[in-house]
């Protein structure tokens, strides 16, 4: 008897749906690679190289025979101590065994997810939202429960919203700010605001703060367990250094979490992936003890790549774009451009849109569906400024035609 491989693909894995930026991602690299002069606004990572300090500390630690063995499945204990002393709850630093070192931001998510979920738990999910969320929320069991926003709400969720999305089902709320796709910075007063509503409700907060440091002009970073101390019990913080040092090839992550949750995650982990690559370890602790010059200077020059691709966006026809707040996305409102024809071809949607901007512009953006945001696409300033200036200004000419 012959069997179909596809068909027995576990119904779980199989309703997982690809990556749709890493699919962007690799469409223009293809096309790259065949010699096309592709302008990627896909990638959602720094296109600087990893501080020179970091690598250092990376080269000494793989001549190291210490760290040629497996280590503790939550992390090298002098990272872990590094996190929780850059990482506060309340007034206070977190202690090193709430701290669980993963693969990359990514996979904390994903660890978060599991052990916080039984099946028919319901996460609020405030959209647009970073592809991945739903699928670590489905594959541990639970719902994701979209809350839309839009450009007109300054793609920021209200209480008002979540209250009237909560029910007895729901378990957890994931903040994410500045928020990929969107970049959007949350202020202090939202911030404590929803906060103070996940207390009331006993509803777990999964706050992703893998931007922290990437926050623009007079908006600033607020971590909701620190402006809303009584949350700590109910908290999982996700972060890493992928974003803030130009690090996201060395894939390391953690989460912070009560210290059951944490001892919880570490055991989940031990039985998965066993520890995070030692070398990377190492090279994540000198991230964090050598200081934030190398982000200041990647900041200031994702600011002003920002300001460039914002002001370029904003003066094209039926484009409406906020001005970023943090990350390093635009993510402009294109809905005066769905249903047009555009370059000779019928576009129907922002998927078609970010297709004919490939092929016909050699522009790659990814279309707001991957983000439950139809009608919008995310463009990437992660990329030297005259490529910004070059990329928007053929997609300017591409949409001004007809
Ligand atoms: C909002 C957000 N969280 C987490 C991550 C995961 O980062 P990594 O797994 O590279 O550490 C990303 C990466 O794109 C992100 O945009």
């Amino acid at each position: 008897m012959t069997i179909d491989p596809a068909a027995a693909i576990s119904r779980r894995v199989a309703a997982i749906s690809p990556s749709a930026t890493l699919a962007v991602d690799a469409k223009a690299k293809a096309l790259k690679a065949a010699g096309e002069p592709v302008i990627g606004f896909g990638a959602g990572e720094p296109d600087f190289a990893t501080p020179d300090h970091i690598v250092a500390a990376a080269i000494a630690a793989a001549a190291d025979p210490a760290t040629h063995r497996y280590s503790p499945a939550a992390g090298l204990p002098a990272l872990r101590s590094a996190i929780a002393g850059v990482t506060m709850v309340g007034g206070a630093e977190v202690d090193p065994a709430q701290v669980v070192v993963t693969n990359g931001g990514k996979h904390a998510i994903y660890n978060a997810m599991a052990v916080l979920l039984n099946p028919g738990d319901e996460v609020l999910l405030p959209a647009p939202y970073w592809t991945t969320y739903p699928e670590p929320i489905a594959l541990a069991g639970g719902v994701p429960v979209v809350l839309p926003t839009d450009v007109a709400a300054g793609f920021k969720v209200t209480v008002d919203q979540l209250e009237a999305a909560r029910t007895p089902a729901t378990k957890a709320l994931v903040f994410v700010s500045p928020s990929n796709p969107t970049g959007v910075v949350y202020t202090h007063d939202e911030t404590v605001a929803i906060g103070h509503w996940a207390l009331e409700h006993g509803i777990w907060v999964i706050t992703d703060e893998i931007y922290e440091h990437l926050v623009f002009g007079s908006h600033t970073f607020t971590s909701m367990p620190v402006v809303v101390p009584e949350l700590a019990g109910q908290t999982i913080i996700v972060n890493g250094v992928a974003k803030t040092f130009a690090m996201t090839g060395w894939r390391v992550g953690w989460l912070v979490a009560p210290k059951v949750m944490a001892s919880a995650a570490a055991n989940l982990q031990s039985h998965q992936t066993s520890n995070v690559c030692n070398i990377a370890q190492r090279a994540a602790l000198a991230a964090l003890e050598g200081g934030l010059d190398d982000v200041e200077r990647m900041r200031g020059a994702f600011e002003r790549r920002g300001q460039l691709m914002w002001s370029m966006l904003s003066g094209i026809d039926g484009v409406t774009c906020l001005e970023p707040q943090g990350a390093f996305y635009c993510f402009p409102d294109m809905r005066a451009h769905v249903g047009r024809t555009i370059a000779g071809r019928r576009v129907d949607s922002t998927v078609d849109l970010a297709d004919v901007a490939l092929e016909v512009a050699k522009v790659a953006v990814v279309p707001g569906e991957a983000f439950d945001a139809p009608g919008y696409v995310r463009m990437s300033f992660a990329l030297a400024d005259d490529d910004i200036a070059e990329g928007v200004q053929r997609f300017a000419e591409l949409l001004g035609g007809d």
